[in-house]
């Protein structure tokens, strides 16, 4: 295990399970529509490409990345676009895929801003979901595991930027960051 985390929180078997079970909701449900996954940069990657090769229907991918956090374990509440999406939205049913929601800011924004973009409907399908933390309300369509208000690593998440390629979520220790 990496010399920074505490414990596991999630394994790499769970997180299959997890994923998979996401995967099939969504196919059901998307079945008969012309949808698009929008994975949120750089959080959701490791997620977004075990779960769509999960999904067993014609879709098409893009990704768009804002930034709302400094190098902290906080949110600033303030969202910045940094790369947009390269594929209209206009009509098309849209999935976000994030890794966490957390505050709820980021997503609130992006909700907003592929709705003003007229995309025909707009879900979200978050890996991890702290809602003790949240401080606007926005509506979780698909979500992957509830945990507490602990700062997790690893299948994608970081803490400064390391600790992305992490196969399995861990709990870092608290000296890494105090
Ligand atoms: P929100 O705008 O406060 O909901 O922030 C969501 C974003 O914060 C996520 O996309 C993550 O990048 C980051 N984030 C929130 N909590 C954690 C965590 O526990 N570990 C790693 N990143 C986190
Ligand atoms: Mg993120």
């Amino acid at each position: 295990m990496n010399k920074d985390i505490e414990r596991i929180l999630v394994s790499e078997k769970e997180l299959e399970n997890i994923v998979n079970t996401l995967a099939k909701k969504i196919e059901n449900d998307y079945n008969d529509k012309d949808f698009i996954m929008v994975g949120l940069l750089k959080g959701s990657i490791t997620f977004m490409v075990d779960l769509m090769r999960k999904v067993d229907l014609d879709f098409s991918i893009d990704f768009i990345s804002v930034s709302s956090y400094g190098s902290g374990t906080k949110s600033t509440g303030r969202v910045n676009i940094q790369k947009d999406l390269s594929l209209p939205v206009e009509n098309k049913d849209v999935i976000i895929i994030e890794d966490i929601i957390d505050s709820g800011h980021t997503l609130d924004f992006i909700q907003k801003y592929l709705t003003a973009k007229r995309a025909k409907s707009v879900k979200i399908c978050t890996l991890f979901n702290k809602p003790e933390r949240r401080e606007t309300e926005i509506n979780v369509d698909y979500t992957g595991m509830v945990i507490p208000d602990e700062f997790i690593v690893g299948y994608g998440l970081d803490y400064n930027e390391k600790y992305r390629n992490l196969p399995y979520v861990g709990i870092l220790k608290p000296s890494v960051y105090s």
